[in-house]
């Protein structure tokens, strides 16, 4: 391992819970719940993570969630994840959850909020871990069932920091969202939105013109567009990349050739992130090595995507300079 990346503490801004359920669990779950999976073994399963683009992977995600049942479920997947940011130096993590993968089999929005966020509880208290829950909508759905999961919300305001827009983006452009997420930023939600992971520079415009969002989830397709370069520069606005991801679902063919350092060196608010880590092939500090073996980084190119983590978390500016004064 690079001698930096063992002892950097890092923020992660981009990871779907249900994106963290490894084989193993998703097994164990559906044995303990009673659920038939299309694959006789844990291996098989593993060999199924081969996909060609987003929906590709998007088809296994939402078949994979579906062994998630319980309160217990919801807790065991987020403590299992929570762990593997104690076992690498990650303090602070921002969850996105995505209530309608659940609700529409007939899961109530209690059970998930509740098991997540007993599990993030715990890892204040016991690991030391700080975190911020994310709401997700799924963007292939309509936008009044986006509407009607953002008032099924409400009542759990207080442990929900921001919403998000997340699934299949080509088609399904943030324009679509702008009555909900004008609803959110009323009711005094913060937004993010997946833009520029496969779709086209004009969903990132749009992200931030009509949906006001205060990060973009991806954005590397940004390049495409200087003046939208230019734009992100300027602000600062947060661009939570996920290499291995970016890579496992074709968006780039190499980690040599993704755009990580070229969007540093152009002056971008680049974090590193895993986003589905039990899907394509390791969590944050995987990615961190990833991208340290296959690119032409500086140390201190590791250490500002380290310290960006935390600039643009949503964590208050006094907790930010807490943690970046372990640096
Ligand atoms: N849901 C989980 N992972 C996703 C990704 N990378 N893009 C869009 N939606 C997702
Ligand atoms: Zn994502």
């Amino acid at each position: 391992m690079h001698p930096l990346l063992s002892t950097l503490p890092k923020a992660e801004l981009h990871i779907h819970i249900e994106g963290s359920l490894e084989p193993e669990m998703m097994v164990a779950m559906a044995q303990r719940n009673g659920i038939k999976l299309p694959y006789d073994s844990v291996e098989a399963v593993r060999a199924a993570y081969q996909f060609e683009h987003l929906q590709s992977f998007l088809d296994l995600y939402y078949a994979g969630a579906q062994v998630l049942q319980t309160e217990q479920d919801f807790y065991d997947l987020t403590w299992a994840y929570l762990q593997k940011c104690a076992a690498q130096q990650v303090r602070h993590t921002e969850i996105f959850f995505d209530p309608q993968t659940h609700t529409d089999r007939g899961i109530p929005f209690a059970v998930v909020h509740d098991g997540i966020t007993q599990a993030l509880r715990e890892a204040r208290s016991q690991l030391g871990i700080s975190s911020g829950l994310i709401l997700c909508f799924l963007r292939h759905l309509s936008a009044e069932a986006a509407m009607a999961t953002l008032e099924e919300a409400l009542p759990y305001q207080d442990s929900i920091i921001a919403v998000g827009l997340d699934s299949s983006e080509l088609g399904h452009p943030p324009a679509k969202f702008q009555a909900v997420f004008n609803r959110a930023r009323a009711e005094g939600f913060l937004t993010v939105a997946h833009a520029g992971e496969e779709g086209p520079p004009e969903y990132i415009w749009e992200a931030i013109r009509l949906l006001k969002v205060s990060r973009i989830d991806h954005g590397v397709r940004c390049v495409e567009d200087p003046a939208l370069v230019e734009y992100l520069a300027e602000h600062q606005i947060p661009l939570t990349v996920c290499p291995l991801s970016n890579v496992k679902l074709c968006v780039f063919e190499s980690m040599a050739q993704h755009n990580l350092k070229q969007l540093m060196d152009l002056g971008l608010c680049v974090t590193v992130n895993s986003d589905d880590p039990a899907y394509f092939g390791g969590y944050l500090g995987e990615n961190f090595e990833a991208i340290a073996a296959a690119l032409p980084l500086t140390p201190q190119h590791l250490v500002q995507l380290a310290q960006n983590s935390f600039k643009a978390s949503f964590l208050s500016s006094a907790e930010q300079e807490a943690y970046l004064k372990e640096f």
